[in-house]
C-alpha cells in the first residue's frame, strides 16, 4: 500500500491505519490477502470453513479496495462475461480490462474472470479485434509491413491465439509484386 498521493487528509490516513490495524487482528491481514490459486482453493476452504458453511469465497471488495474471504453454505454462479465482487453484499459485475469469461463464472475456485486476453505482440502481429467480456482478442498479421500467417487460420483474415498458431512471417515479394489484404 503506497501513500503516493498526498491528497489524503490526515484524518483519513488515521482512519485507514485504524482499519488496517483491526483488519490485521482479524485472522490474516485482510488488506494484503491474496486469493488462493484455483488448485489451492480446496485446501484453503478446508482450513478456513466448516461443515455448516463449507464454500470458501475470496472476492474483491469494491468498497474496501481489497480482497476478502469468507464462507457460505452454497456456491454462486454468474452468467458468462461477468464475475462476482463484494459491494455491500455479493454483486455481479462485467469482466474488466484485459480479462474475459466465456462460460459461467463460479465462486468456487475463482475470484476474477478466468482468462487474460491475448496480446498480439509477436513479430508482425497486430490486434484485429479487441474482443469483449466473453471473447478473447483476435490478431492478424500486419500485411502493410509485409507480414503473413505462417499457417492459414480458420477465419483466413484473423486468428485466435488460444486456439491456433497465429505466427506471422515476413513474406518476400518479387519485384513489382505487392501484398494485398486478400492474400494474407
Ligand atoms: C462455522 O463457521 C461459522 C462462521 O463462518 C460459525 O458462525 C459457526 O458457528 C461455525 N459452525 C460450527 C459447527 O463450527
Ligand atoms: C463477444 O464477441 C463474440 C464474438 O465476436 C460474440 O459472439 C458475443 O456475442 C459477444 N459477447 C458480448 C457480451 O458482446
Amino acid at each position: 500500500m503506497k501513500f503516493a498521493h498526498c491528497k489524503y487528509t490526515i484524518s483519513l490516513i488515521t482512519q485507514i491505519i485504524i482499519i488496517f490495524y483491526f483488519a490485521c487482528m482479524h485472522h490474516v491481514c485482510a488488506w494484503q490477502l491474496t486469493c488462493p490459486e484455483s488448485s489451492q482453493w480446496n485446501l484453503r476452504a478446508r482450513a478456513f470453513c466448516n461443515i455448516t458453511k463449507p464454500y470458501y469465497y475470496c472476492l474483491y471488495d469494491a468498497n474496501l479496495f481489497h480482497y476478502k474471504d469468507f464462507c457460505r453454505d452454497k456456491e454462486d454462479f454468474h452468467k458468462p462475461g461477468n464475475k462476482y465482487i463484494i459491494r455491500g453484499d455479493i454483486d455481479g459485475e462485467p469482466c474488466k480490462g484485459n480479462r474475459y469469461q466465456p462460460f459461467k463464472f463460479k465462486t468456487e475456485g475463482y475470484d476474477k474472470c478466468i482468462f487474460k486476453k491475448s496480446i498480439c505482440n509477436e513479430e508482425g502481429q497486430i490486434l484485429q479485434n479487441s474482443g469483449n467480456t466473453t471473447a478473447d482478442n483476435s490478431c492478424r498479421c500486419d500485411y502493410t509491413k509485409g507480414y503473413s500467417f505462417v499457417i492459414e487460420p480458420t477465419h483466413k483474415c484473423f486468428c485466435h491465439p488460444t486456439q491456433e498458431d497465429c505466427s506471422c512471417y515476413m513474406k518476400k515479394c518479387r519485384r513489382n509484386e505487392f501484398l494485398n489484404p486478400s492474400e494474407y
